[in-house]
C-alpha cells in the first residue's frame, strides 16, 4: 500500500500530464489576475483546469479532457450546460436587445413564478448576485425594524457584504466558546462597528439564539440563516430547528431571513421553504434561478419590501432582459415537477452508492445530502454545525477531488466546504460513472 504522500504525488503527476495547456495558461494568468483566475472562487493546487465548453452534464477542457460535471458552477447550473430550451430563448432575446433602461413585460412573468413557488414573496426585487440579494435583505430588515444588530450563523457564507463577512470560517482559537461565539471578521477592512452589530450563533443551536435575543432586547433587526447549511458540506437542520427559529423571531418582532441562494428552486420547487414547511419574512435567491446568467432576487412580505419604495435601492443591471428571459425559461419550461422527481431519484442512488463504497473500503468519511445535492465529508463524526465541520480532513478532500478529476469526474465544487449537484440533464449513466470513479479512487484513499 502506497503512503498518503506517495499517492497524492502520483495523482498530481497524472493531473499535470493530462492538463499541460491549462498549466501554461495558468502561468500566463498568474500575476495579471489575482490568484491566476477570474474571481469566482479561489484557485487550487497545482492549478485549475481551463474550460473550453460545457454541454449537458459534461465539461470539456482546453486539453481535450471531458469531465462529468457535478460542480455545476457551485450549483448555478441546475439546468445543466447549454440547455437547448435556454439557448433558443437567449438567442431569441439577443434579437431584441440586452439592456433597455426601461421596464419590460417579462419581468412580471418571472416575478409571478417566483411568488408562486415561494409563498413568502408578496413583492420581489431582482438583482445580479447572491451577495446583492443578501445585502438587500439585511438593509431592508434594518430599515423596517429600525434596529442595527443582526444574528448570523457561525461558518455560514452569505456573500461579501461587510455585515455578513463575519465568522465566515473563523479559526477555533478566535471563535470563542460554542455557547457564546465571538464575531470574527473575515480578513481586514471591516469596521469595528460592523463587527459589533453582527452577532453569531452556531447552526442547529437554539439555546444560543435565545440567549442573544434575551441579552439584546429590542436591538435585533434580523436573523439570517441558510435553512440547510450549505457551505460546510450539506448540513440539514435538526428536527424543529427552523420552526423554533420562526417562533422566536415572530415573538420578538425580528425579521427572519432565509438565504436560499444555494437551496432555492433546487431541493424542491419552492426550495427549503417548501421542503421544511417553514416560511420566513424575507428570502434571498440567486444561482439556479438564472439558469447560468447572473441573477439574484430578494423577496418577501410587502410591508418589509415597501422600504424600497420609501428610500429607493437600485442596480443598473437589475432585471436585465437576458437574465430575466433565462429565469423565466428556467423556472417555467425546464425545472418542471417531473424533473425534480428525476434528480431526487438520481440523488438517492449517488448518496447510497457513496455510502456502500465508504463502508466497503472502511474510509473515515460520511455523506450527507438532500435530493439533488450532497457531499462527502472526510470525518467519522457527525457534522451538524461549523465547529464539527472543522474536523473534516482537508488534505484528504483535496486528494479525493484531484483523483476523481483524473478519472473524468468533477465530483463536487472544489473544497471540503462544498457539495455536489445533479442537474436535470444528468443521466443514470452519469451517476454510474461517478460511482465507478469513486470506487477506483477509494481503493487508494
Ligand atoms: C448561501 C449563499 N449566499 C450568498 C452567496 C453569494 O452569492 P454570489 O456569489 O452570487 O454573490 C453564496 C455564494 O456562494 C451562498 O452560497
Amino acid at each position: 500500500m502506497m503512503s498518503e504522500k506517495q499517492h497524492l504525488k502520483k495523482v498530481v503527476e497524472q493531473y499535470r500530464k493530462n492538463t499541460p495547456k491549462s498549466s501554461k495558461l495558468f502561468d500566463e494568468t498568474t500575476g495579471l489576475l489575482p490568484g491566476g483566475i477570474g474571481g469566482s472562487a479561489p484557485s487550487f493546487d497545482p492549478y485549475p483546469m481551463f474550460i473550453k465548453k460545457g454541454d449537458g452534464s459534461k465539461l470539456l477542457d482546453v486539453d481535450g479532457n471531458e469531465y462529468v460535471d457535478f460542480n455545476l458552477c457551485w450549483g448555478v447550473l441546475f439546468v445543466g450546460h447549454r440547455h437547448p430550451k435556454l439557448m433558443k430563448g437567449l438567442q431569441d432575446q439577443l434579437e431584441y436587445g440586452t439592456m433597455f433602461g426601461l421596464p419590460h413585460a417579462e419581468t412580471l412573468e418571472a416575478a409571478k413564478e417566483l411568488a408562486r413557488r415561494f409563498p413568502v414573496i408578496d413583492t420581489v426585487r431582482f438583482v445580479n448576485s447572491g451577495s446583492e440579494a443578501t445585502s438587500y435583505a439585511i438593509r431592508l430588515a434594518r430599515r423596517y425594524a429600525q434596529k442595527d444588530k443582526i444574528i448570523k450563523i457561525e461558518g455560514a457564507y452569505h456573500g461579501i457584504a461587510d455585515s455578513l463577512h463575519i465568522s465566515k470560517r473563523p479559526s477555533l482559537e478566535l471563535a470563542g466558546p460554542e455557547s457564546q461565539p465571538n464575531s470574527v471578521p473575515y480578513g481586514k477592512g471591516i469596521t469595528e462597528n460592523t463587527i459589533k452589530n453582527t452577532l453569531v450563533a452556531p447552526f442547529n443551536n437554539i439555546g444560543v439564539i435565545e440567549k442573544l435575543v434575551n441579552d439584546n432586547p429590542n436591538e435585533i433587526a434580523a436573523v439570517i440563516v441558510e435553512p440547510v447549511m450549505m457551505n460546510s458540506g450539506v448540513i440539514p437542520p435538526q428536527d424543529g430547528y427552523l420552526r423554533t427559529l420562526r417562533k422566536i423571531t415572530e415573538d420578538s418582532d425580528i425579521v427572519l431571513i432565509f438565504d436560499e441562494v444555494k437551496t432555492g428552486v433546487k431541493i424542491a420547487p419552492g426550495g427549503a421553504t417548501e421542503y421544511f414547511g417553514v416560511t420566513p419574512d424575507l428570502v434571498s435567491l440567486a444561482k439556479a434561478i438564472g439558469g447560468g446568467l447572473p441573477l439574484g432576487a430578494c423577496g418577501g412580505k410587502k410591508e418589509i419590501m415597501a422600504e424600497i419604495d420609501k428610500e429607493g435601492l437600485f442596480g443598473t443591471f437589475s432585471a436585465n432582459p437576458l437574465s430575466i428571459r433565462a429565469c423565466k425559461i428556467t423556472l417555467t419550461d425546464i425545472l418542471t415537477d417531473s424533473k425534480y422527481d428525476k434528480v431526487e431519484r438520481l440523488g438517492k442512488t449517488l448518496l447510497s452508492g457513496y455510502q456502500d463504497i465508504i463502508e466497503d473500503n472502511q474510509l473515515g468519511a460520511i455523506v450527507q445530502g438532500i435530493n439533488a445535492t450532497g457531499g462527502i465529508l472526510f470525518t467519522e463524526d457527525p457534522v451538524n454545525n461549523y465547529r464539527s465541520w472543522t474536523k473534516v480532513n482537508k488534505a484528504k478532500t483535496h486528494e479525493y477531488w484531484l483523483a476523481m478529476v483524473n478519472e473524468g469526474v468533477i465530483p463536487m465544487a472544489y473544497g471540503a466546504e462544498e457539495e455536489w449537484l445533479i442537474s436535470v440533464q444528468h443521466s443514470e449513466d452519469d451517476i454510474q460513472k461517478h460511482l465507478e470513479a469513486f470506487k477506483e479512487v477509494a481503493l487508494h484513499l
